[in-house]
């Protein structure tokens, strides 16, 4: 058993936890990974309106009786009202990113629920973890530069940022950004992370609706074979090389720079839906981390996890096991 704070504050049996997964995070793959043990996620960003979300919800809450949460990108539209709706429906837990939570905390605590919901904020750097505690969040998710999707704007490896973080933060911290398997949660535990979040290795899951195109696709790339775009916009995020990815590189690195205008055709949702759900990898773009290089396999999420859960604990027992009583025999 991995137990940790984290697994204790949010009563569940594995600190793993399914990241935020715009268009592609619905009950079923959440429902599976609490079931599995782990914090599954619905993504508020793929809802057009109250109602969908509202029986999404419910939904999950059909399938499975463990704690799931509900993961607010920030700052494309105001979720205020999904919020409200989401702890109207007995949500207690959340996940905010892309944007300052102070507001969505603020409504959380107004509501009177502030002892009952958990607060898990992205961040990519000290002074938004400092923020989020400040504010009253109960974790932060520590995100590298390895990640797939959007990212921080300094560019910081996982391996740098998550102890920069520990450091500073007394909050329980998870690690994400570049964990595909046993070793990098092994590690992520290793640096004193309580627990990770998983992207894009969730994508490539049998449970996860992404087309069979992005999911062989992430099986069969390699480390090297992601690229990041949107910087010209100030926000960063990482994508599965490929023709669309090429054509957005090209026209953010024309001089001058494009406006917005002209990039948003290239990089609109619809653009991503084309090819995470529809299979058109050369019609848009798929959101990916390094990790696609380590992703060998297409599981059931009960596997996965369990394969995780079971590398781990044998490869901190192995760790144990090398320490030696006195000084090391060099004969
Ligand atoms: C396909 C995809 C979609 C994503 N969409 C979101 C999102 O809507 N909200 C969010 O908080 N993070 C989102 N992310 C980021 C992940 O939740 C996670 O932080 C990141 O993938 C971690 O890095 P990894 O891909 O190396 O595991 C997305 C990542 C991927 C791969």
């Amino acid at each position: 058993m991995i137990e940790t704070r984290f697994t204790r504050m949010m009563g569940i049996a594995r600190p793993i936890v399914q990241g935020g997964l715009a268009h592609l995070a619905y009950a079923g793959l959440a429902a599976a990974v609490s079931n599995a043990g782990g914090l599954g996620q619905i993504t508020v960003a793929s809802f057009p309106d109250r109602e969908a979300l509202r029986e999404e919800i419910r939904l999950c809450k059909s399938l499975t009786d463990k704690p799931f949460s509900l993961n607010f990108a920030l700052g494309m539209r105001p979720l205020n009202d999904l919020l409200d709706l989401a702890l109207e429906e007995g949500v207690r837990c959340v996940s905010f990113t892309a944007g300052n939570p102070e507001a969505m905390i603020r409504q959380i605590k107004n509501s009177g629920l502030e002892n009952d919901v958990k607060i898990l904020v992205l961040v990519a750097g000290v002074r938004a973890a400092l923020k989020a505690e400040s504010l009253g969040a109960h974790t932060v998710i520590a995100v590298g530069y390895e990640g797939g999707g959007h990212l921080g704007r300094d560019d910081i490896g996982s391996l740098v940022l998550i102890p920069r973080i520990l450091d500073a933060v007394k909050i329980p911290v998870l690690a994400s950004g570049g964990i595909g398997d046993a070793r990098g949660y092994a590690a992520a535990l290793a640096l004193g992370a309580e627990g990770i979040e998983m992207g894009t290795r969730f994508v490539a899951t049998q449970e996860c609706i992404a087309h069979p195109n992005y999911k062989q696709a992430l099986v069969a790339a390699q480390e090297t074979h992601t690229a990041v775009i949107e910087r010209s916009i100030g926000k960063p995020a990482r994508v599965l090389q490929g023709e669309w990815a090429s054509k957005v590189a090209a026209l953010e690195a024309a001089i001058p720079p494009p406006t917005i205008d002209e990039l948003l055709p290239l990089i609109a949702g619809a653009r991503n839906k084309r090819a995470a759900l529809e299979g058109q990898l050369d019609e848009g773009f798929v959101w990916a981390g390094q990790v696609a290089g380590l992703i060998h396999d297409v599981p059931t999420v009960q596997e996965l996890l369990d394969r995780f859960t079971s590398g781990a604990e044998e490869i901190i027992t192995g760790l144990a096991a090398k320490l030696t009583a006195g000084p090391v025999n060099r004969d």
